[in-house]
């Protein structure tokens, strides 16, 4: 049978943050950012925006009336849940309307949970094949003001149908899980921002990549040259590069050029939005596909990687108008708005986050379909 992404579309917050201008407030070289780093744009949360929010909204923009009605399990892959116990998912449930016989759950293991959570709805529409399930990847990603984390903060959410005869992408059998116990980035119960080891985080992200690509090999007896392109989680684009780099070496080749121009291709969007934990692969699919130089048939090579910490290779093949089952992320992103480095650290330091008081917000600003209205008796509106 064949299952895979049916339908994808992206949500992220209406402002962001230029680089350059984040660059001059820190005294750092803005050539470190958009070069070193590799990152020109940062998506900045209001305190109207949660992973609710965000999560609902990427949702909104791919359901229609017949679609939702074929939805057996909504899966919520996040790292920035807003509750221990009750599940984002059932939030989102209500939100977009879905019906009540839905089965709904939220998945946790850093950036890596929304490949998790694909790989579970392929087992569920497997038994099942005229379900549906829809993965919703949301998060957001806060390192604090003025860490060297902060660079590398975004914002949004990555929406999904995983469902039998997919319109984008055919996922193949073999696919390469890895997980080690390590600790190179994590965020403790009591911590609003994450607590990170940088550089470790950077050289385990390329172990990882490594170890799953040549058990893959093994595995399948194939090599670079069987794939069209390669999508990587892009906590910042750099990193996408020098996943890449780990297995070009000084190739440059055909096969390297074109995994090379390619990857290009799967940054663009990344780099005006950030890092989005568990939707970042996702986005940076959605990039290579809107525009990078693809056939129908192409096999896909996908690198999920979740701190702490899991990988998995996987690959897909390209379905025929795949094109025509995606929102428009250059459109929602030529919409949004510049805010200043002051305004910023303003929003960044208003967030919901973990005070207990009753509170109402200003949504007035806030365009996006789903807002945060406030918390009262401990409950989010
Ligand atoms: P840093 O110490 O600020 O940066 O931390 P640096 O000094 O290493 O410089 C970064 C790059 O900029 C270097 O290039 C410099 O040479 C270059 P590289 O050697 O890496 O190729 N550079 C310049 N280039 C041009 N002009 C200049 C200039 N100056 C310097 N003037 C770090 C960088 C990424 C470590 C930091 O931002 C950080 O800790 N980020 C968060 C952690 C992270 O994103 N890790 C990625 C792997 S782990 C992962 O992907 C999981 C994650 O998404 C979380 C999850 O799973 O939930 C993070």
């Amino acid at each position: 049978m064949r299952i895979g992404i049916d339908r994808m579309a992206f949500a992220t917050t209406n402002d962001y943050l230029d680089l350059v201008e984040l660059a001059k407030a820190r005294n750092v070289d803005p050539n470190k950012y958009t070069i070193g780093i590799g990152q020109d744009q940062q998506a900045v949360v209001p305190p109207t925006q949660d992973i609710v929010t965000l999560g609902a909204a990427a949702a909104q923009k791919l359901l229609t009336p017949a679609l939702m009605k074929n939805i057996s399990t909504l899966i919520v892959a996040t790292e920035s849940g807003i509750d221990n116990s009750k599940a984002a998912a059932i939030y989102i449930k209500r939100l977009l309307g879905l019906n009540d016989f839905v089965r709904t759950v939220e998945m946790k293991e850093a950036c890596y949970s929304a490949t998790a959570g694909i790989q579970f709805a392929r087992g569920i529409v497997a038994l099942n094949p005229q379900e549906t399930v829809l993965v919703i990847a949301s998060d957001i990603a806060r390192y604090g003001l003025d860490t060297p984390g902060e660079v590398t903060q975004g914002a949004g959410a990555v929406a999904m149908l995983i469902s039998q005869n997919p319109h984008i992408l055919n996922l193949e059998d073999t696919t390469v899980p890895y997980s080690k116990d390590i600790m190179d980035f994590w965020r403790p119960l009591y911590a609003t921002e994450a607590l990170v080891d940088g550089k470790y985080s950077t050289n385990v992200y390329i172990d990882f990549f490594k170890q799953t690509f040549t058990r893959y090999q093994q595995l399948t007896g194939r090599d670079l040259a069987d794939f069209a392109a390669i999508a990587f989680h892009l906590p910042f684009t750099k990193m996408g590069k020098k996943g890449l780099e780990s297995l070009l070496g000084e190739r440059k080749d055909e096969v390297a050029s074109r995994l090379r121009q390619q990857l290009k291709a799967s940054q663009i969007y990344s780099r005006k939005v950030g890092n989005l934990y568990t939707g970042s692969l996702y986005l940076s699919l959605m990039s290579l596909l809107q525009n990078g130089n693809l056939n129908v048939g192409d096999r896909i090579g996908l690198f999920s990687y979740g701190s702490g910490a899991e990988g998995e290779f996987y690959t897909g093949i390209l379905e025929e108008g795949y094109q025509n089952y995606m929102s428009n992320v250059e459109m929602d992103l030529a919409r949004r708005h510049k805010v200043s480095v002051a305004k910023y650290e303003q929003l960044f330091n208003n967030q919901l986050g973990m005070k207990s008081e009753d509170v109402e917000f200003d949504d007035r600003n806030d365009p996006l379909p789903f807002v945060l209205k406030g918390q009262k008796n401990h409950q989010r509106i």
